[in-house]
């Protein structure tokens, strides 16, 4: 089985290259990834003699270079990761979200149609269904839930959903698509809640919490959803979307408490800014369909996975220290001076 893995020197993909040579270990697995500011050729070094790897710095709007691509290598399944990710960034600036998000999951799907392909899978997010209210802990997004979105980064994901089932729809392509919560995890890329809070807070930085923080985020360690993605590949149904996600809905403040506590750091660190605009309550999954058809169901808690994660990052500084200390602080500088 020839894999190709698009996105995989960001947080999720790579977590899944990890995950596929371990389980799979007679799999090709061949990354491809542009490299942007979250990705870090540094993540995949671990697998990079690994003669089953091969990774290949590309663009997925690149047609002519994904065309090359599939010449060489035949793929049976293209997983796509790749992606602008970051909410926001994409308020900051949409294009580039619509260029990567939308036409790069519409020139990856013309090299499957064109090369012929078994699966093509598409990793969307949860944030396509928009939210939920707060006072209404009854309700859930099941796949049946209307797309709804609140932001650019969002609006460009559904897009590329909507352009997968149409793909499915009009050219008979094999396509799945998984929608699922906030992941969690080492190689999480630093600009996101729980690593910039665990690395604010062992620079004793203000922690900066927005609006008063009562946002719920459903999270999820991020091998399970890896373990999600390989069960739909080899056993969903061609056509059809499935949501991940482990009921572990969290309000941002909690997180970052328990952060602080964690480190031994004192909440006073906590400093409430502007509200991100546009910003969504509540996400929280429902999981029967991924459940009942696949049998998934998430292995690690929430308090498993967090003492995990701290740790890592404890651990970890050489990997995360040279991005924060490179163009990171002029993002960082940016986004919260002065809010
Ligand atoms: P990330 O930002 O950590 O990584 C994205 C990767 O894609 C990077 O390696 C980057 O270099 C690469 N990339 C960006 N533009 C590219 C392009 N034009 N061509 C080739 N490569 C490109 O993102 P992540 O958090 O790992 O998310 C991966 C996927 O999972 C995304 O599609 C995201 O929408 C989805 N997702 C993420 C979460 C989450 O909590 N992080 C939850 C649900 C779904
Ligand atoms: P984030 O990790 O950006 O994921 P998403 O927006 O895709 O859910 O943010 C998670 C939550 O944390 C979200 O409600 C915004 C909030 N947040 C903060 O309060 N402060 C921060 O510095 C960041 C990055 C996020």
């Amino acid at each position: 089985m020839n894999i190709i893995v698009t996105g995989g020197a960001g947080f999720i993909g790579s977590n899944f290259i990890f995950h596929m040579l371990k389980e799979h270990p007679d799999y090709r697995i061949i990354c491809l990834d542009k490299l942007t500011y979250a990705g870090n050729l540094s993540t995949l070094e671990p697998v990079m003699d690994n003669p089953n790897f091969r990774f290949v710095k590309l663009d997925i709007c690149d047609r002519e270079g994904v065309y090359q691509l599939f010449e060489e290598e035949h793929p049976d399944m293209v997983v796509n990761f790749a992606a602008e990710s970051h909410v926001d960034r994409s308020i900051e600036n949409p294009e580039v979200f619509l260029q990567t998000n939308i036409i790069g999951t519409a020139t990856l799907m013309d090299a499957c149609r064109k090369y012929g392909i078994k699966r093509y899978h598409q990793v969307s997010t949860d944030e396509v269904y928009g939210d939920l209210p707060l006072d209404r802990p009854d309700l859930f997004f099941t796949e049946e839930t209307p797309i709804h979105t609140s932001s650019p980064y969002s609006s460009s994901k559904a897009g590329a959903d909507l352009l997968v089932l149409a793909y499915h729809r009009t050219y008979g392509l094999p396509v799945t698509i998984s929608r699922c919560s906030n992941n969690y995890g080492p190689y999480h890329f630093p600009e996101k809640l729980i690593p910039l809070m665990i690395i604010n807070c062992l620079h004793d930085k203000p922690l900066p919490v927005y609006g008063e923080g009562l946002n719920v985020r459903d999270w999820l360690y991020v091998e399970d959803h890896c373990r999600a993605i390989d069960l739909i590949i080899h056993n969903g149904k061609v056509g059809e979307v499935y949501n991940v996600g482990g009921h572990n809905e969290m309000k941002n403040i909690d997180i970052v408490k328990l952060i602080c506590q964690a480190l031994g750091k004192p909440e006073s660190l906590i400093t409430h800014v502007t509200d991100r605009k546009g910003h969504d309550m509540r996400y929280a999954i429902d999981p029967t369909k991924i459940h009942n058809e696949l049998g998934w169901l998430p292995e690690t808690k929430f308090a498993d996975g967090i003492k995990k994660t701290i740790q890592w990052y404890l651990d970890n500084e050489d990997w995360w220290q040279p991005i924060v200390s490179g163009e990171y602080q002029n993002y960082y500088e940016k986004m919260y001076k002065d809010r």
